[in-house]
């Protein structure tokens, strides 16, 4: 690849991974180019640039990887494998990410846009403790014993108990706004529970999952135990989603593909955990600092330029306070530096790819035509690369898109209201509900509010905190399941009752 633009700041790790010409699918612990010998290629959000290669995988591919984590499971070292063993290797995992920090948050940024400082920090940072967090889980699998009263057979006693078991081959599709950390999401607890897994990272950003699996490699883990099909939703995906012999897919993405996944799993009755859209609500009470809450909410919606699942897209605000507030995060969003991954001085970087950074300006457009003022940014940023000004908007009416629709973008709609009541209706006026902040120091207030909200995740003071004992995930259209915490765990596990006659 020609790295000409972005050599003199890549590490040497990260330039020898970017420099090659092919990147190939992980079969079976093979690296090995898709039957097809299709590709398809992932580009720099900051330059539009091609910086990589990649093997697209297809129906036959997939079947081979779901054939190898098969026979992984059923038959080869992986399943005969103690828990302090998967424990270890999770472990080993961990601390060869860590080692390799550096190299996977420039290549993320590469490959997402995203500042590479914020990448380590919080994508690689996160990546390591979810991987300790959930190594330990490897040795806590534990089932129930208990005293049965089996009515029709007084005479008899029992001993039974219930065993946690691996569920079996896992179809993990990921997307592409945290492609590392959200692939590790699926991984972490999926490995623990002794499953294999067949993980499709997402086409516009393969490459450090890419490099995950040479890390998995190292590590020590069977091969099989772990297979990487890059590719695109249609071609990779749909088949991963359908396959008969997979067990359990876990998917994060749109609601749209996450309904095709469930409809899917269900001709199989294969299990499913769908981590979806969003668009959260923040509420600010007029009790508190309204610089510490523009702050906070220009954060919630700007952070990884507005492309997280739970960003915080709706603000309301109490109608004393609104003009102050939305006044300060208009200054902030009309302050903030655009720029590529490397730049010290960039707040934000671009979207992920042409298609998202047009459909985020048609959003603005249509929020414009259904009458809505746009009070900072609007738009793109002229220039190369997919850049889009942090954009604020006010005088909307709540059945309109913008209020909604995930845009997925750094996009704010600001709504003022009277009564505590009345936001909380509004907050889960809403097909989305996966997560939502309140901004007060009230705390009787905050204490009614909470029951009230219809999200998998409230945060106080504070918008998309997140660390891996906690589950995540949604109510309503915002998906199936958790992410995250035991309750993850939990989601790759059967439960087999025993019964024996004594
Ligand atoms: P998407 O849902 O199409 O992509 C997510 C993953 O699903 C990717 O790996 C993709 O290849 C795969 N996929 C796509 N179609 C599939 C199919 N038919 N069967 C199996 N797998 C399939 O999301 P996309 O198109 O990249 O983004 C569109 C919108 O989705 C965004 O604007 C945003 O609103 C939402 N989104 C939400 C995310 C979240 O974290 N909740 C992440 C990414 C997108
Ligand atoms: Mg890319």
């Amino acid at each position: 690849m020609n790295l000409s633009d972005i050599q003199h700041f890549l590490s040497d790790r990260a330039a020898a991974f970017l420099k090659r010409d092919r990147h190939a699918l992980l079969i079976d612990g093979q690296w090995v180019p898709a039957a097809g010998e299709g590709t398809f290629v992932t580009r720099n959000p900051a330059t539009g640039k091609v910086i990589g290669r990649i093997a697209a995988a297809g129906a036959e591919d997939v079947d081979r990887a779901v054939r190898a984590a098969r026979q992984a499971f059923d038959a080869g070292p992986w399943s005969k494998m103690r828990p302090v063993e998967r424990q270890r290797l999770i472990l080993k995992l961990a601390d060869l990410v860590e080692e390799h920090a550096q190299a996977l948050a420039e290549i993320e940024s590469v490959d997402n846009g995203k500042s590479a400082g914020i990448a380590r920090a919080v994508d690689v940072a996160l990546t390591v403790d979810f991987l300790r967090y959930m190594a330990g889980w490897a040795t806590k699998i534990e089932g129930i014993t208990h005293e049965a009263s089996v009515p029709y057979a007084l005479q008899a006693e029992f001993v039974t108990y219930t065993r946690r078991e691996a569920v079996g081959v896992v179809g993990a599709i990921v997307p592409w706004n945290f492609p590392l950390l959200v692939a590790t999401w699926k991984l972490g607890p999926a490995l623990a529970a002794g499953c294999t897994v067949v993980l499709k990272p997402a086409e516009q950003t393969p490459l450090t999952a890419l490099y995950l699996g040479e890390l998995i490699g190292e590590a020590g883990f069977p091969p099989g135990v772990v297979n990487i099909v890059t590719g695109d939703g249609p071609g990779a995906g749909a088949p991963l989603a359908r396959h008969p012999r997979v067990d359990k897919i876990s998917f994060t993405g749109s609601t749209e593909v996450g309904k095709l996944i469930g409809h899917a799993s269900v001709e199989n009755m294969t299990r499913f955990t769908l981590e979806l859209g969003g668009k959260s609500p923040v509420i600010v009470l007029d009790d508190c600092d309204p610089e510490v809450a523009a702050a906070g909410a220009a954060n919630a919606i700007f952070f990884n330029q507005g492309q997280v699942c739970c960003a915080g897209s709706r603000l309301y605000v109490q109608k004393k306070m609104f003009d102050r507030v939305v006044g300060e995060i208009g200054k902030i969003a009309d302050g903030m530096t655009l720029g590529h991954g490397f730049d010290a001085a960039a707040q934000m970087g671009p979207l992920v790819s042409q298609e998202q950074m047009d459909r985020v300006c048609g959003y603005i457009d249509i929020g414009r035509s259904q009458g809505a003022e746009v009070v900072a940014g609007g738009g793109r940023q002229p220039g190369e690369g997919y850049f889009v000004r942090p954009t604020v908007m006010v005088n909307v009416d709540h059945g309109k898109r913008v209020v909604q629709e995930e845009i997925f973008g750094p996009v704010l709609t600001a709504m003022p209201y009277d009564t505590i009541e009345e936001v909380a209706a509004w907050a889960n006026d809403s097909p989305y509900g996966l997560g939502a902040s309140i901004w007060s120091n009230n705390l009787s207030k905050v204490h009614r509010l909470i029951p009230k909200i219809r999200a998998g995740t409230v945060w106080v003071n504070c918008h998309s905190a997140l660390e891996p004992a906690m589950p995540f995930g949604g109510y309503k259209q915002s998906g199936v399941g958790r992410d995250m915490g035991r309750a993850a765990l939990d989601a790759y596990l059967e439960t087999k009752s025993v019964f024996i006659a004594v």
